[in-house]
C-alpha cells in the first residue's frame, strides 16, 4: 500500500517549508542537501511535500503559466521561456460526434518546445542549479530530451540524452540537435535507455531529470491546475473527468498530486476530483493491464510497440504513484489501436487542432469508452493533447492528404482542380 496521505507536519530538516518523502516507507528527506531520486531506505518512488498548502487565492494574478503557481512549487521562480498558459480548446465537432455534455482539449503542445515536458524542466533545471550540478541527463522518446537540451541550453548547462535508436520521432531529434545536447542512440527500447542513465546518475556521472526526479512531476502539476482553473471559469464547475495518454505515467502522477494538494488545502471536495482516465496504445500497456487485473504493481512489458512512439514504454516508472491516483478517482485505464490513434490526430486536425499521435490517444481512449458506455453521455470531459503535430512531421504526412505534383502553369493547376 502506498504512503499517499499528505501531511503538513514538516520534518527538522525541511527546506522552507518543502521536504521529500518516500511514498512507500514515509521516509523523509531534506530536498536539496543531496542529488537523491528515490529512498535511501526501501528505493522507494519520492514526492515532494509542503508545510502550506495553497488555495486559489494564494496564486499570482501577475502571472500566467507555470510561475502563477508559485505558491504550489518549491521556488518562487525558475529557468523559464515560459512555459504554461495553452490553450483549452472547444472542439464542437468532436464533442457532438462523442455524444458528450462537454468535451474541452488542453493543448500542450503549445508549449515553448512544443510538449508538456517544458513544465517540468522548468522547476527541474531550477533545482539542478540548487543542489549544484552542472550536466543533465534524461532517457526519452524524444518529448523530453527536446526539452532538456532547451532548457539545459537556457540554464548554461551540459545535456546528455539517451535515445531509443531509430524509434524517435524528427522533430524531438532536431530540437535535441540544434539545442546542443549530446545524443546518444542507443541500442534498445525507452526502458533500456533509462536503466543506463539511471544507473549512470547513480554513479554522479549527470543529475537526472526523468520523471522520476520528483521535481520534475511538481512542475507537471500546474497542468492540472491550468485546467480545473481554465474549466471552472469557463463552465462554473470542474470537468468529471481527465483523460491524458500514458507513458511513464508521470502526468497522471503529477494529476494526482495536483487533486490531493487541493483537497487538503480545501480548495477542492474529494467528490469533486476528476476522474483520472489514463490511454495506452495496444501493444504498449503494461498500465492498463494492471488496471484490468486489480493489480498493485505493473508487470515490465519486454516488447512494446506502436506509432505512437512518445508511449512506446512497457515499464511505467510512475505506476505506483499513478495506479492510486486512477483508483482513488474512480478513473479508469484503456487501450487504443495504432489506427484508432491515428483516427482520432485527423478528427482534431479537422477541428484546427494539430497534435502529435500519442497525444491523440486521450481523444482515442474517449472515443472508445463512450461506445462501451463506461463514460455517460452528461459527462464533461477534458482530454489532454500532449505534444504539438509537428513533433512527428512523417506521421502526421501519412495520416494527411498527399501533396499533387502540377506542372508549372496555371492551366495545368486548373485541369488538375477540375479533374
Ligand atoms: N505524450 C507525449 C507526447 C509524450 O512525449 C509522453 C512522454 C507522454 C505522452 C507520456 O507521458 O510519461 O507522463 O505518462 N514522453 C517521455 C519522453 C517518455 O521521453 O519524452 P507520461
Amino acid at each position: 500500500m502506498s504512503n499517499l496521505e499528505l501531511t503538513s507536519d514538516a520534518p527538522a530538516d525541511a527546506n522552507d517549508g518543502a521536504w521529500l518523502a518516500c511514498i512507500e516507507c514515509g521516509e523523509t528527506f531534506a530536498p536539496f542537501d543531496a542529488v537523491r531520486y528515490t529512498c535511501d531506505h526501501c528505493d522507494g518512488l519520492l514526492e515532494v511535500r509542503y508545510s502550506d498548502l495553497p488555495t486559489w487565492d494564494d496564486f499570482r494574478e501577475d502571472e500566467r503559466g507555470v510561475w502563477r503557481y508559485a505558491a504550489a512549487l518549491p521556488f518562487e521562480e525558475g529557468v523559464s521561456l515560459p512555459e504554461g498558459d495553452t490553450p483549452l480548446h472547444e472542439v464542437p465537432g468532436l464533442e457532438e460526434e462523442l455524444g458528450l455534455a462537454r468535451l474541452r482539449v488542453k493543448h500542450e503542445g503549445m508549449n515553448p518546445t512544443g510538449s508538456f515536458k517544458d513544465r517540468g524542466m522548468t522547476v527541474g533545471v531550477r533545482v539542478a542549479q540548487e543542489v549544484g550540478v552542472d550536466r543533465l541527463a534524461c532517457a526519452s522518446t524524444g518529448n523530453t530530451s527536446a526539452a532538456l537540451a532547451a532548457y539545459g541550453a537556457r540554464g548554461g548547462m551540459e545535456t546528455l540524452v539517451l535515445l531509443p535508436a531509430g524509434k524517435v520521432a524528427a522533430g524531438k531529434v532536431a530540437q535535441a540537435s540544434l539545442h546542443g545536447a549530446r545524443i546518444l542512440e542507443v541500442d534498445g527500447n525507452f526502458d533500456t535507455c533509462l536503466d543506463i542513465v539511471q544507473e549512470l546518475a547513480g554513479m554522479g556521472e549527470a543529475y537526472l531529470l526523468n520523471s522520476l526526479n520528483p521535481f520534475r512531476l511538481e512542475g507537471q502539476k500546474t497542468i492540472g491546475l491550468e485546467i480545473l482553473e481554465q474549466f471552472r471559469d469557463e463552465e462554473g464547475s470542474y470537468p468529471d473527468r481527465i483523460a491524458l495518454p500514458v507513458g511513464n505515467a508521470g502526468n497522471t502522477a503529477a494529476l494526482y498530486k495536483c487533486f490531493r494538494e487541493l483537497v487538503e488545502s480545501g480548495a477542492m471536495e474529494e467528490s469533486e476530483m476528476p476522474k483520472l482516465t489514463g490511454v495506452q496504445a495496444e501493444h504498449s500497456a503494461p498500465m492498463v493491464e494492471a488496471i484490468e487485473h486489480g493489480w498493485d504493481e505493473i508487470e515490465r512489458w519486454d516488447e512494446v510497440e506502436t506509432r505512437a512512439t512518445a508511449i512506446r514504454i512497457g515499464n511505467p516508472v510512475n505506476a505506483p504513484k499513478a495506479l492510486p491516483g486512477i483508483r482513488e478517482t474512480d478513473g479508469t485505464a484503456v487501450a487504443v489501436t495504432d489506427e484508432e490513434i491515428t483516427d482520432a490526430q485527423r478528427a482534431l486536425a479537422g477541428e484546427g487542432v494539430g497534435v502529435e499521435p500519442a497525444s491523440a490517444a486521450s481523444i482515442a481512449g474517449v472515443r472508445k469508452l463512450r461506445e462501451e458506455g463506461e463514460i455517460a453521455a452528461d459527462e464533461q470531459v477534458v482530454c489532454l493533447t500532449t505534444g504539438h503535430l509537428l513533433k512527428d512531421p512523417d506521421a502526421a504526412a501519412e495520416a494527411g492528404v498527399d501533396p499533387e505534383p502540377v506542372p508549372g502553369d496555371t492551366e495545368g493547376v486548373l485541369e488538375t482542380l477540375n479533374d
